[in-house]
């Protein structure tokens, strides 16, 4: 996948879109080897590798650093970047730097989250020539709106804001949305009155594609995790009893052997 083409084309041949995120070189590199479809740059970058409580504390800076990293090994994948916190609430001038700074950082494309109250920035950002990739539902940056993690759209209030918003970010040119943690039923109603994909967290099997954070995926996460999340590797595990082999093998001298050595 290499343009925002493709994920037009997928939806309209039925075909699944696997999105994961990516944070640095090495794991760009893995991502690049495999089959998913796209690798996004995500805020939760201050949470996985920064160990903040929520991604608030993600700043364009910090995004700009892991973007050039991804970039760098994603091997042809198309690059989503994120736009941080506040980042494109500051008017547009703010927010055109923030997407300047991401995109000649190696972003394809950039994500943000919401749409009420800055669609301007939006139009302006579609109409310069970046594709956006919009983002409801738990919208992590509004945590504190929210009162926590919490699945949104599960009131019929709620469920139409979705619908409404869902629209709105169609109707202003954003090539795909993310849906994070809303109903089943509500995120396939959005994506079959959509034309362009909608790829779920969270949000069922009714989507046109999925989206899951790298170190989830490869249980390295440590903590808990929340229900949507499918480990496919008990990574911690693996590398814990690497890091002890190693250990153990320093301390009773069975590292470096002759051959690890140079004469
Ligand atoms: O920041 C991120 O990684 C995200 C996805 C998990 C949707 O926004």
């Amino acid at each position: 996948m290499d343009a925002v083409h493709d994920f037009a084309r997928f939806k309209a041949e039925g075909r699944k879109i696997s999105v994961v995120t990516a944070y640095d070189t090495w794991s760009a590199r893995i991502v690049a080897r495999s089959n998913v479809d796209a690798i996004l740059v995500g805020d939760f970058a201050a949470m996985v590798i920064h160990g903040h409580p929520t991604t608030l504390a993600a700043t364009v800076r910090m995004l700009v650093v892991h973007t050039r990293a991804v970039a760098r090994s994603a091997g042809g994948k198309f690059v989503i970047a994120d736009l941080p916190f506040l980042s494109f609430r500051k008017g547009i001038p703010a927010a055109m730097r923030a997407v300047g700074a991401l995109v000649t950082s190696g972003a394809q494309a950039v994500k943000l989250e919401g749409v009420d109250g800055h669609e301007d920035v939006i139009k302006h950002i579609i109409e310069s020539g970046v594709p956006v990739m919009g983002h409801i539902g738990l919208t992590p940056q509004s945590v504190n709106q929210f009162g926590g993690f919490r699945v949104q759209g599960r009131n019929g209030v709620d469920a139409a804001k979705l619908l409404r918003q869902a629209h709105a970010l169609q109707d202003l040119g954003c090539f795909s949305i993310v849906l994070e943690c809303v109903p089943a039923e509500l995120a396939a109603r959005i994506t079959s009155e959509l034309s362009l994909p909608t790829i779920g967290i969270g949000a069922g099997l009714g989507t046109d594609g999925q989206i899951l954070v790298l170190h989830d995926v490869c249980g390295l996460d440590m903590g808990h995790a929340p229900r949507f999340v499918r480990r496919y590797l008990d990574g911690e595990r693996l590398m814990t009893n690497a890091l002890n082999e190693y250990d153990s093998d320093v301390k009773e001298t069975r590292f470096p052997a002759p051959e690890e050595s140079y004469s």
